[in-house]
C-alpha cells in the first residue's frame, strides 16, 4: 500500500444494524464497552462505541447484515451472567469465548537421562541477566522443561506484568532470595531456600528482585510455551487476599514456605518427605515432593510410571542405579516401565522427586 494513503487511515468501526440503541447500549455497556457519540440528540439514529479494541457503529437504519463480534475472554463463564452469547436488537451477535488453553502439548518422547551440573559449563545467557541450564536436555519430546536458573549478580528484575500458557508450572527456591508478586495473592513476598510456588496457568506475576547468586528451579509444560505481557493489571491486585482459593485453569496458588513444613513418613520406607502442596492444587496432576533419608542406609526402588519421574539433588549426594554419583544439582529422569534405584545417599542428602502420573 503507498505511504499516503495509509496515512490517512484513521480507526476504523464495524457497522451493526441495531432496531433499539438504549437497549444495546445498556448491553454493551454491562459488557465495559463505552461510548464515543451518539446523534442526533433529539432522536439518536447512530451511536459509535468501543471497547476490547473494537468500536461498533449501531446504527438504527443501517441496511447490512448483523455481524458477529467474538470477544475473548479468561473466564467467559463469569461475564454477562454466563450467557456466553448475546444478541442485540437487530440481530448482531456478540460471542464470549475462552482465550484457550493457548499451548500445543508435543507427544511425549520418554527416555532415560542424567543431567550434570559440571562446574560452569552447560549456563548459557537468558533475558534480565538470568543464566540456565537444562535440568531434561532432551526435554522428554518438549513435553517437559526443567531449568537450574541463577542470577550471579541479584538486584532489580527488569520484569513486567506477565503470564504464561502453560499447562503447569513449579518454581523451587535453591539459594538465596526473590521477590515475587502473584494476581490476588497478596503483597509481594519472597521466596527463599526450599520454598515453592505452582504459578498455574495463566496467573498474572512479577518478579520483582533477587539476592546475588539466585539459585531457582523451575519446571513446566510444555517445554515452549508463550510468555504473554499483561498490561491492563498492576501487581499487587487491590483485591489481595493471601491464601485466596481462587482458581486458575483447573489449579490453585500454591506458596509452599519450607519453614513452616512439616518432615512425614514417606510413601517410601526409609524417607521422610516435605510435600511441596502441588498434588492437591492441581487435583493430581503433578507431585512434587522433597525427600530425605530417614535413618542410614535409605534407599529407594521402584519402577518409574506415568508421564514424568524427575529427581534432583537439592544437597548431599546419592548413587543412582549403581553407578551415576550424583550431587548438588544432578537430575535424572526415567521413562515409565523403567526399574531404578537412588542409594547410597549421604546423611545429608536432599532431593526433589517430581511425578506426573
Ligand atoms: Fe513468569
Amino acid at each position: 500500500m503507498e505511504a499516503g494513503p495509509a496515512s490517512n487511515l484513521r480507526g476504523g468501526e464495524v457497522v451493526v444494524p441495531c432496531t433499539d440503541l438504549d437497549a444495546a447500549l445498556e448491553a454493551l455497556g454491562s459488557l465495559g464497552f463505552r461510548l464515543e457519540s451518539i446523534f442526533p440528540a433529539d432522536e439518536p439514529a447512530v451511536a459509535v462505541i468501543a471497547g476490547h479494541g473494537v468500536r461498533l457503529r449501531l446504527e438504527r437504519d443501517a441496511a447490512v447484515p448483523a455481524p458477529v463480534v467474538r470477544l475473548a475472554c479468561r473466564e467467559p463463564a463469569a461475564v454477562a451472567g454466563g450467557a456466553r452469547e448475546l444478541t442485540l436488537p437487530g440481530g448482531a451477535r456478540i460471542e464470549l469465548v475462552g482465550e484457550g488453553a493457548g499451548f500445543e502439548l508435543p507427544p511425549l518422547a520418554p527416555s532415560y537421562a542424567v543431567s550434570r551440573a559440571a562446574g560452569d559449563g552447560g549456563w548459557r545467557a537468558g533475558r534480565a541477566g538470568m543464566q540456565y541450564r537444562d535440568l531434561i536436555p532432551d526435554r522428554q519430546g518438549g513435553r517437559f522443561i526443567a531449568s537450574h536458573i541463577r542470577v550471579p549478580a541479584g538486584g532489580p528484575v527488569a520484569d513486567y506484568v506477565h503470564y504464561h500458557a502453560i499447562r503447569f508450572q513449579l518454581i523451587y527456591c535453591h539459594r538465596g532470595w526473590v521477590r515475587v508478586v502473584y494476581e490476588d495473592q497478596g503483597e509481594p513476598f519472597l521466596l527463599e531456600p526450599g520454598d515453592c510456588v505452582l504459578q498455574p496457568p495463566q496467573i498474572r506475576h512479577r518478579v520483582l528482585e533477587c539476592s546475588p547468586g539466585l539459585e531457582v528451579i523451575e519446571l513446566g509444560s510444555p517445554a515452549r510455551h508463550e510468555t504473554r505481557a499483561e498490561h491492563e493489571l498492576t501487581l499487587p491486585t487491590a483485591a489481595s487476599a493471601p491464601g485466596c482459593e481462587r482458581v486458575y485453569g483447573g489449579q490453585r496458588f500454591v506458596r509452599h514456605r519450607a519453614a513452616a513444613a512439616r518432615w512425614e513418613p514417606a510413601a517410601h520406607a526409609g524417607w521422610l518427605a516435605r510435600d511441596l502442596g502441588i498434588a492437591a492444587a492441581t487435583a493430581g496432576l503433578v507431585d512434587a515432593r522433597v525427600l530425605r533419608p530417614a535413618g542410614a542406609g535409605a534407599r529407594l526402588a521402584g519402577i518409574a510410571a506415568g508421564e514424568l519421574c524427575w529427581g534432583c539433588v537439592l544437597r548431599g549426594a546419592a548413587t543412582l542405579d549403581g553407578e551415576h554419583q550424583l550431587g548438588e544439582a544432578d537430575s535424572f529422569t526415567v521413562p515409565a516401565g523403567r526399574a531404578f534405584e537412588l542409594a547410597g545417599a549421604s546423611a545429608e542428602l536432599e532431593w526433589l522427586l517430581v511425578t506426573v502420573p
